[in-house]
């Protein structure tokens, strides 16, 4: 047994938010998902106050050794999160991470209190990868902004707070150490890397959202260095990610200082990659 933020977790590989859909996949597997869930704690995809249609199709590119997506968020927005998701959620064998994005700190707080109130939910974590609406910065990018909304937050909510830190930024120590400062309990990392593909032969953006985010094998070694720098600047626990295909893969983030390893891209290859990687991790 691990001990994440005063979490019980029977090993240390979860998902990586947004790449596996715990709903679907039971409906598709069956009991047998549940018998032998592949993560020792399930985060969801992220959860905004409004529904989101998401951005407008093509919504995938494949890219050498990865993948660029601008799937752009859809979801349910917050009450539908509670009303539909969150009882089948609930059922898992695991605790429950529920990942939220705001784009200000009022709307982080009012998504973290409502987390707040709801037992299912073992621990929150904060998705800072979205601009702010009036600076126009990724509030996760700039260690002023990441401080101020961390400390907003913290006074909502005795749960774990973990803040998924962005890779688009000058310096991800410095937001690390920031996120420490306002009181955060771990930060998880990397999250996707700003990325953009073409149409073949043409001068237009391929993906609906214009730009999308890389993930996968490509930026496994960026995401190696992170953890490695954030591991140097906080005593926080880390939840590391980016490109895990293997349990060697997982295991050198887990020396580079991660605490927890999450299986993202991979999943959608073999949606049972995680427990391979946590059958052969140590
Ligand atoms: C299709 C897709 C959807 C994603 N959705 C989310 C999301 O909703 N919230 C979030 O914080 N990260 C999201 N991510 C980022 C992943 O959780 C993870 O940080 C990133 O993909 C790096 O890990 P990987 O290389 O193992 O995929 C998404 C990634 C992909 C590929």
């Amino acid at each position: 047994m691990i001990d994440f933020c005063g979490i019980e977790l029977a090993h240390p590989v979860i998902n990586g938010s947004g790449t596996f859909d715990a709903i679907a996949a039971r409906r598709v597997f069956g009991e047998q998902l549940v018998e032998r869930f592949p993560f020792s704690a399930f985060v969801s995809k992220t959860i905004t106050l409004s529904p989101r249609p998401g951005n407008p199709a093509p919504r995938l590119w494949e890219a050498p050794a990865g993948l660029i997506n601008s799937i752009g968020l859809p979801n349910k927005g917050l009450s539908g999160y509670l009303a539909e998701d969150l009882p089948q959620l609930a059922q898992l064998p695991v605790p429950l991470i529920t990942n939220v994005m705001g784009s200000t700190a009022q709307e982080f707080c009012e998504l973290v209190a409502a987390c707040e109130r709801r037992p299912e939910i073992a621990a929150i974590e904060l998705n800072v990868s979205c601009p702010n609406v009036k600076t126009g910065l990724d509030i996760g990018s700039d260690p002023r902004q990441l401080e101020a909304v961390t400390q907003a937050v913290r006074g909502q909510t005795g749960k774990p707070l973990i803040i998924k830190l962005t890779p688009n930024t000058a310096d991800v120590a410095a937001c690390a150490a920031a996120a420490e400062r306002g009181g955060a309990d771990a930060v998880s990392l990397i999250n996707t890397l700003r990325a953009m593909a073409l149409a073949p032969g043409s001068d237009r953006p391929w993906l609906g959202g214009r730009t999308g985010g890389l993930s996968g094998p490509a930026i496994r070694a960026v995401a190696l260095a992170q953890v490695a720098a954030v591991r140097g600047a906080v005593a926080l626990p880390i939840i590391g990610m980016g490109g895990v295909q293997s349990p060697a893969h997982a295991r050198d983030l887990l020396r580079a200082g991660a605490d927890l390893v999450a299986v993202g891209t991979e999943s959608f290859r073999d949606p049972a990659a995680a427990a391979r990687i946590a059958a052969e991790i140590y």
